[in-house]
């Protein structure tokens, strides 16, 4: 998408009502690629222009975070060669992306287990952090080898060695203990959760931060999620009234 359509998508939405964070699963590259009778992979690497897409209307828009699952620790145990592929894929163009992140102000931040990165992708990474490490705009949270159950069980041995270590009560221990100790710490939660791709499941992603956020599902592929649709789940979203448990008239006396 080049800068003018950019701008006639983010034309005439209100601002006030936008989600501070937006969550997506970013699925429907393989089947994208099938139907064309192309290689997985060129699913993958026509997602990276989605990302870049996304990415550059979410800063536009000034939502400050937009996280991606990029790649999931079940997403091992795919077979070797893609792993390999999508490791490099990401490195690669989220390296190249950096002039561009940097002009938009973007910072990067990774959630995951990058521990388990091969050493060459994982410094690309590490870099790309450190080089966006002083920009305030936009925060791209992407999720590299990362699951909700993963993430919560670190929590757990996080907390769990601080009471052995006599540094904490168990009956202090509340939700902001448990939120503090995950990979998301200083993160708030997301408002949406998008999932591309056609299934209806959260697949082990940001399991205890989604607790309240509005879920969309779309039967759009990753690579053809383009901007129009991500303003009309907008807009659908500003619509919506979040009562986080209480009462319709609660959330919103003027109206009732
Ligand atoms: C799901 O599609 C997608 C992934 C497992 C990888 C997503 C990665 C990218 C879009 C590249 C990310 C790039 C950057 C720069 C963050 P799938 O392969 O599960 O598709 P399928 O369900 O149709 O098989």
């Amino acid at each position: 998408m080049n800068e003018q359509q950019n701008s006639n998508i983010a034309e005439g939405i209100n601002r006030n009502l936008l989600p501070r964070h937006v969550a997506i699963i970013m699925d429907g590259n393989g089947r994208w690629a099938k139907r064309r009778g192309l290689p997985r992979s060129d699913g993958h690497a026509e997602g990276v222009n989605t990302v870049r897409r996304i990415t550059r209307l979410s800063s536009d828009l000034g939502i400050d975070y937009l996280t991606l699952y990029a790649f999931s620790t079940e997403n091992w145990n795919r077979p070797k060669e893609e792993v390999d592929t999508l490791m490099h894929l990401i490195s690669w163009a989220l390296e190249r992306e950096i002039p561009e992140l940097l002009a938009n102000n973007v910072r990067m931040l990774i959630i995951g287990d990058l521990d388990r990165i091969p050493e060459g992708p994982r410094n690309v990474l590490l870099g790309c952090l450190e080089k966006t490490a002083h920009c305030t705009g936009l925060r791209l949270v992407l999720s590299l080898s990362y699951s909700s159950r993963w993430e919560i069980t670190e929590a757990a041995k996080k907390i769990a060695r601080r009471v052995a270590a006599g540094e904490l009560s168990i009956d202090n221990i509340d939700e902001a203990t448990i939120s503090d100790s995950l990979a998301t710490k200083g993160i708030p939660d997301p408002d949406i959760l998008i999932r591309t791709g056609g299934e209806k499941r959260v697949s082990n992603y940001l399991l205890w931060q989604i607790a309240y956020s509005e879920f969309f599902f779309t039967d759009t592929l990753w690579p053809d999620f383009d901007g129009a649709e991500y303003r009309r789940i907008l807009e659908e979203f500003a619509g919506r009234e979040r009562r986080f448990g209480k009462t319709s008239e609660q959330v919103n006396p003027k109206s009732n």
